[in-house]
C-alpha cells in the first residue's frame, strides 16, 4: 500500500492507536466545544478512527456520523457510532445533512496534496453548516529549505524503544515518518505522511469553498484566543502549538 493511500494511516496504526494515543487530545472538551455549536445535534467526524472524540461527543447527547477510510480502524469504533467507510475528502453523502463537521487532532493534514485538501473542503461546505478543524501549527513552510530528516526517541517500550524518523520537505509541505519498534523481535516500521498548512493557508483553501473563519482559539478551552496568530500565543512553551478554527 503507497503512503498516499487513504487507508495507510489505519494500516500502520490500527493496532497500537488506543494504546499510544487515548490521551493525546482532551476528548471531553472538545466534544463540550463541538455540542455547544451544534444545533442540530448531529455531527459530521472526519476521519472517526476507533471513536476516541466520537465517544465523547456522544456522551454529550450528539448523534455523530464517522467517516474513516480504514476498515482497520472503523472495526475498532463503536457501533454507537454510524460509521461510513469513505475517503473524507470524497464523503458519498447526501447534501443538507446540515451537520456540525469536526476533523481533529491534526486529521486533516493526513489528506498529503493541496488538492486533496482543497477538495475536502468543497465536499463538505454542502453537508456542514459548521466546521471544526484541529491542527498544529507547523510554522510556514521555509523556500530556502532543503529536505531536513531527523530521529528521536518517542517512547521506551516493554523490552526495546519506539524511535521516530522523519524527513521534512518545505516545497511540498510535506513530513514523511517511520514510528519504528525496534525489539529483540525485529523491527516494526509504522510509516505514515502528512502535509501541513498554515493557519492562513487553511482560512484561503476554507474561503474558496464557501466557508469564513467564524472563531478562532488555541486550545478548546474557549479562553485560549488566538486571533490569527496561535503561534503567538505560546512563545515560550514546549508544547506544539495548535490552532481551533471554526468555519461558518
Ligand atoms: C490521527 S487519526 C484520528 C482519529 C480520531 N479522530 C481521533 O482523534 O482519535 C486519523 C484518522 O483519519 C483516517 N484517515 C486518514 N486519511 C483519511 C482519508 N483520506 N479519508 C478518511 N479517513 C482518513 C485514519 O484512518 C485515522 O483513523
Amino acid at each position: 500500500m503507497t503512503l498516499t493511500d487513504p487507508r495507510a494511516y489505519g494500516h500502520s496504526f490500527s493496532e497500537t492507536y488506543d494504546a499510544w494515543y487515548s490521551t493525546v487530545t482532551d476528548a471531553e472538551a472538545t466534544a463540550r466545544f463541538v455540542a455547544k455549536r451544534c444545533p442540530t445535534r448531529t455531527v459530521l467526524e472526519l476521519g472517526v478512527g476507533t471513536g476516541r472524540l466520537a465517544t465523547a461527543l456522544i456522551d454529550q447527547g450528539l448523534q455523530v456520523v464517522g467517516l474513516d477510510a480504514s476498515p482497520d480502524m472503523l472495526r475498532r469504533c463503536p457501533g454507537t457510532v454510524h460509521r461510513v467507510t469513505a475517503d473524507m475528502s470524497r464523503p458519498p453523502l447526501r447534501p443538507g445533512l446540515d451537520a456540525t463537521a469536526l476533523c481533529g487532532f491534526n486529521t486533516l493534514f493526513n489528506l498529503a496534496s493541496e488538492q486533496s485538501q482543497q477538495l475536502l473542503f468543497r465536499q463538505i461546505r454542502p453537508l456542514a453548516t459548521v466546521l471544526i478543524l484541529e491542527t498544529m501549527d507547523l510554522g510556514a513552510p521555509d523556500p530556502a529549505a532543503t529536505t531536513e530528516s531527523q530521529v528521536g526517541i518517542k517512547q521506551p517500550m516493554e523490552g526495546g524503544v519506539i524511535v521516530t524518523a522523519t524527513s521534512q520537505d518545505h516545497s511540498r509541505q510535506t513530513v514523511v515518518g517511520r514510528h519504528l519498534e525496534i525489539s529483540d523481535a525485529g523491527v516494526v516500521a509504522r510509516p505514515w505522511i502528512l502535509r501541513w498548512t498554515t493557519v492562513e493557508q487553511l482560512d484561503a483553501m476554507a474561503g474558496a469553498a464557501g466557508f469564513d473563519l467564524s472563531e478562532r482559539f488555541s486550545s478548546w478551552q474557549e479562553s485560549d484566543t488566538a486571533g490569527n496568530d496561535p503561534a503567538g500565543n505560546d512563545p515560550a512553551g514546549d508544547d506544539p502549538v495548535v490552532a481551533i478554527s471554526v468555519y461558518r
